[in-house]
């Protein structure tokens, strides 16, 4: 079967968290688009009415989406929901379901459930009769290794074939990450020196200025590594590093990334710096003896034509000085040092800021004004920044209603992600203790010796100032 538009949407776990924060506010927001057109049916273990789930539905809208309430557009959205109370392991539930979703034939399961029990439901769904010609969400974690994420996509396949599998990484759903593969590919003057010969270094910084804000238990399962170096962060280098697309379709795009990740080194522990903030082991929910990292400074290699000898320097980190995601391109010096300056000069490069603001920016000499040929560091700033930007989630659960898979996480490069980032899981290299609101231990600096030092991103205050938004 290849893939369908969904004539109904389900939502597993649709008391959850990520249903109130997330799933509601976005289909909220596609209601008022008129881009809405299926029923909703809920499942989830607790006992409630129908009206309960509207009124958590209404709170989810109002604390977490855009703007106030339009009654009329609610009244439609709510008129669109169901309940079912269900028991994800008893077969009965799912009947129910398959009663509820009426004539529906190609509904989309969205599991908004822990990934423990996406095996279970996907083999429930399929014995209630839910599953033919049906679709299913998944949200990342992916496994917490390369081999518990191959038994997750076998459980998943068990059931659904990949053309109808849609994992959400919601990076991809950015808007910040579409207009970095336009920029990359709907400009000429990129691609020539898209490589080794003129890019000295890239870095990627997604630093965040608070803890772990109540997830300490999930999250010390995790660490950052796994948290969102093997998801995120690959993403954006699959989409910084891959060759053109041959075609704009999703599959194209897919193997293009593809090809990058299955051309990268796994990485030695050497390549790696872990920290963790001071005050983390008192965080609610995190073991006493836990040895897992808020901080990760991380080397990746790409033996690739291209980017052969091209470090890859991502630095993520909890408790950081700011909250900003940016990527900084190096670009080597001039073969000839023509002024005297030359040798002093700072650098040519392309810095993409995702957040807090998106940003494209260029850095650039150009003359001192006077007699000396001397020159100073310039940056030429374009802001893209629309009011009313679609959230991530909204763009992607829309993609998946519509059949679309290009901005979901395929099969093969969820693995070959893993595959990278497997040996250090294995090793349990040094845990470097760093304060909050800095910039993380200062051994990371070994990893960008050579190459470049380590790019903070502007502060928010400093930003804003320059780009007066
Ligand atoms: C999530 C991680 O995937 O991404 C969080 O689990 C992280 O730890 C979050 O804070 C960051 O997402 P965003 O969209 O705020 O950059």
């Amino acid at each position: 079967m290849s893939r369908q538009k969904a004539d109904a949407l389900v939502i597993f776990g649709v008391t959850g968290d990520l249903a109130h924060r997330k799933i509601f506010p976005s289909l909220y927001a596609m209601e008022q688009r008129g881009a809405l057109q299926v029923p909703i049916v809920g499942i989830a273990r607790q006992d409630m009415t129908l009206d309960d789930l509207i009124s958590r539905a209404r709170n989810g809208i109002e604390r977490f989406g855009d703007g106030d309430i339009d009654e009329v557009v609610f009244k439609r959205f709510a008129d669109r929901l169901k309940y079912v109370l269900g028991d994800y392991a008893d077969i009965e539930s799912f009947k129910k379901l398959r009663v509820a979703l009426g004539d529906a034939k190609h509904p989309l399961h969205y599991l908004a459930v822990p990934p423990s029990i996406f095996g279970m439901v996907t083999a429930n769904l399929a014995a209630g009769g839910c599953a033919d010609g049906a679709s299913v969400v998944v949200e990342k974690p992916f496994g917490r290794d390369l081999e518990s994420s191959m038994q997750l996509n076998a459980d998943l396949h068990a059931v659904f074939p990949e053309d109808r599998v849609y994992r959400i990484d919601h990076y991809l759903g950015k808007e910040a990450l579409l207009n970095l593969t336009y920029f990359r590919f709907g400009n000429r003057f990129l691609e020539p020196i898209w490589n080794h010969e003129h890019v000295r270094s890239v870095q990627i910084t997604m630093a965040e200025d608070f803890g772990v804000e109540g997830r300490g238990a999930f999250y010390d399962e995790a660490g950052a590594i796994r948290d969102v170096v093997q998801n995120h962060m690959l993403q954006m280098i699959a989409l910084l590093a891959m060759d053109p697309p041959a075609s704009p379709d999703d599959e194209s795009l897919r193997d293009a990334k593809v090809r990058v990740l299955r051309s990268m080194r796994p990485l030695a522990p050497e390549d790696v710096v872990r920290g963790r903030y001071r005050g983390y082991l008192k965080e609610a929910g995190v073991h006493p003896d836990s040895r897992t990292e808020t901080y990760a400074a991380v080397r990746f290699h790409i033996d690739s034509w291209r980017w052969a000898g091209v470090p890859f320097l991502v630095r993520v980190g909890k408790e950081m000085p700011v909250t900003a995601t940016e990527v900084l391109v190096d670009l080597r010096r001039p073969p000839q040092a023509l002024f005297d300056d030359s040798a002093h000069c700072d650098r040519n490069y392309f810095r993409f800021q995702f957040k807090p603001f998106t940003t494209i920016s260029i850095g650039a000499r150009a003359k001192k004004p006077g007699d000396a040929m001397v020159g100073e560091q310039i940056e030429m700033i374009a802001l893209h920044q629309e009011p009313d930007e679609m959230s991530a989630y909204e763009r992607l659960i829309e993609d998946a209603m519509l059949g679309q898979a290009g901005l979901f996480a395929r099969v093969d490069e969820v693995e070959s992600a893993w595959r990278i980032i497997d040996p250090v899981l294995k090793v349990n290299t040094h845990l470097y203790d760093y304060q909050p609101s800095t910039w993380g231990p200062l051994e990371a600096r070994q990893l960008a010796v050579g190459h470049t030092a380590w790019h903070d991103p502007l502060s928010p205050v400093k930003i804003a100032h320059t780009v007066e938004p």
